[in-house]
């Protein structure tokens, strides 16, 4: 210590002088920091208002929109070991009524289950409403294709419609369906779900491109099924996610289609295929550009297989457990081949159209599968219901599955009672019952996909008998999905 008290208090003056100002510009970031940390916290606070309370000309139906970025998401895609409606939306309803607002992977959204409101709304496409879709739909069907929507439906009809399914169409899948039960019949156990992607897959593939994809080395139908698993998961794109594989999946489809689309411009073969048509028609339209016809390749092989799978499945299940409606179709079955003079002849047109019960137990299953939980579309305009306004550009949700369910329209709605549709009220069926969609947009492979189902079912009850070996678990994500898969040891009668 300095004896100096000059030198002493020079040498204190500045240390003082130093600490006074470190304390100062402390006490002053403090301020500024503490400032800052409010506005911040008040800006975070209007935020999170703002974004409970979007903006709105009218009155908002009731709900939440959840965490910021997410929303609800994650209620929605929790998953439930059920066919009951998904857990998000039923908890929703019995709270906030049949029509309520929440938040899906950051867009405001307005799901309804209400009968009216939702016939009304599929009456109004391209008016009020327009098509939707979920992020990684988009990303996968393209929205720029939905301008030649018309083009694509009437392609559809005209080679998957009533007339291609009567003329040429029903006996090939007789066939190709035939073929492939007598192979289950050989295995230890089937995998019916990813067993029957593979047949509406090649399928469908030889009726679009005629098989050109044979000796591809990366099979398609195991690209779907990797596709199918992603669909509906958070769009999140980095490896290890279900979405990244999705899109990765997607991106090797549209390779291969792409490559098998330059090998048929270059060769002069003609083949009576959709391609053949499209190719055709790239003249005479504008829109048909090659990346258009991959996309609809794609589109028409993705619905065709991944809806008719998972009906086939679970028709697999509902029927082994419900041995009364196995006789009473399986009787259906038997007539039909035993009024045939030779019990091996096709199935004809008229054998599908008398097939009655087998058309209420497909009804019964894809009421119950409820496949997706309902339409999506996106609001034009305001749109005003029962004192509320669905502010424009939100997305909508009708959720059909909420109707399939509804106890006052289907009595005990979580049995498998094929039975039901022998007399149930007509205004029922058309406004309650929508697996296909209603209304200008309803499915242009919904017949495609029953005779399909008919044609399957009638030849699994008449030639094989079938029982669970292992899995069979069902779960709603809101999408269904069999967990473990549904393993069926499938044995030919004798
Ligand atoms: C069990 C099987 C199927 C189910 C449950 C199903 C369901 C649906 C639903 C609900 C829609 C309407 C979507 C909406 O309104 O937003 C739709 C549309 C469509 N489906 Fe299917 N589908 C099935 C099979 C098929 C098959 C096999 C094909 C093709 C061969 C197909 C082709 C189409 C097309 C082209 C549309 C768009 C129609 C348009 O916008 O005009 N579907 N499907």
């Amino acid at each position: 210590m300095s004896s100096n008290p000059v030198h002493s208090l020079q040498s204190i003056e500045p240390q003082m002088s130093t600490s006074y100002l470190d304390f100062l510009s402390v006490v002053n970031m403090s301020t500024i920091v503490l400032c800052m940390g409010g506005l911040l916290a008040v800006l975070i606070a209007r935020w999170l208002k703002r974004w409970q309370n979007p903006k709105c000309n009218g009155v908002l139906p009731p709900g939440s929109m959840g965490l910021p970025f997410i929303g609800e998401t994650l209620g929605l895609i929790i998953p439930s070991a059920s066919l009951d409606l998904p857990p998000f939306i039923k908890t929703r309803i019995k709270k906030y009524g049949p029509i309520f607002r929440t938040n899906l992977a950051g867009r405001p959204v307005i799901v309804t289950a209400d009968r009216e409101f939702n016939h009304f709304l599929l009456r109004q496409d391209g008016k009020l409403v327009d098509t939707w879709s979920l992020d990684t739909f988009a990303e996968v069907f393209d929205q720029t294709t939905q301008s030649s929507r018309k083009y694509t439906r009437n392609l559809t009809l005209n080679h998957f419609g009533i007339e291609a399914l009567r003329e040429k169409l029903l006996p090939k899948m007789e066939n190709a369906i035939n073929d492939t039960l007598r192979a289950w019949s050989s295995q230890d156990s089937t995998e019916v779900k990813s067993a029957t992607i593979t047949l509406t897959i090649d399928f469908a593939a030889k009726q679009l491109f005629s098989g050109d994809l044979d000796d591809a080395p990366l099979k398609l139908s195991d690209m779907f099924n990797n596709l199918v698993d992603g669909l509906m998961s958070f769009p999140l794109n980095i490896p290890g996610t279900a979405h990244h594989r999705c899109l990765k999946s997607h991106k090797q489809v549209r390779e291969l289609m792409s490559e098998v689309l330059r090998k048929r411009r270059c060769s002069n073969e003609k083949r009576e295929d959709l391609l053949h048509y499209l190719i055709n028609d790239m003249d005479t339209e504008d829109f048909l550009s090659e990346g258009f016809i991959i996309q609809l390749m794609f589109g028409l092989l993705f619905v065709s297989s991944d809806s008719i799978s998972t009906t086939c499945a679970l028709a697999f299940k509902f029927l082994a457990e419900h041995p009364e409606v196995l006789d009473e179709l399986t009787a259906e079955h038997e007539a039909i081949l035993e009024k045939k003079e030779n019990m091996d002849s096709p199935l004809t047109w008229s054998d599908y159209k008398s097939m009655t019960f087998t058309l209420q137990v497909i009804n019964e299953i894809l009421r119950l599968g409820n496949i997706s939980p309902g339409l999506l579309r996106r609001a034009l305009q305001d749109i005003s219901i029962n004192g509320y306004t669905i502010p424009e550009g939100w997305v909508i949700l009708l959720a059909s599955a909420a109707l399939h369910l509804n106890s006052s329209e289907f009595e005990d709605p979580l049995t498998f009672n094929p039975g039901r549709w022998k007399d149930l009220n007509p205004s029922v069926v058309a406004k309650s019952f929508m697996p296909f969609g209603s209304g200008m947009k309803q499915c242009a492979g919904a017949e495609y996909s029953r005779v399909f189902l008919a044609t399957f079912l009638h030849i699994l009850v008449t030639k094989y008998r079938w029982e669970l070996v292992n899995g069979g678990k069902i779960v709603r994500a809101p999408i269904i999905r069999f967990p473990n898969g549904f393993h069926y040891k499938i044995t030919p009668k004798t």
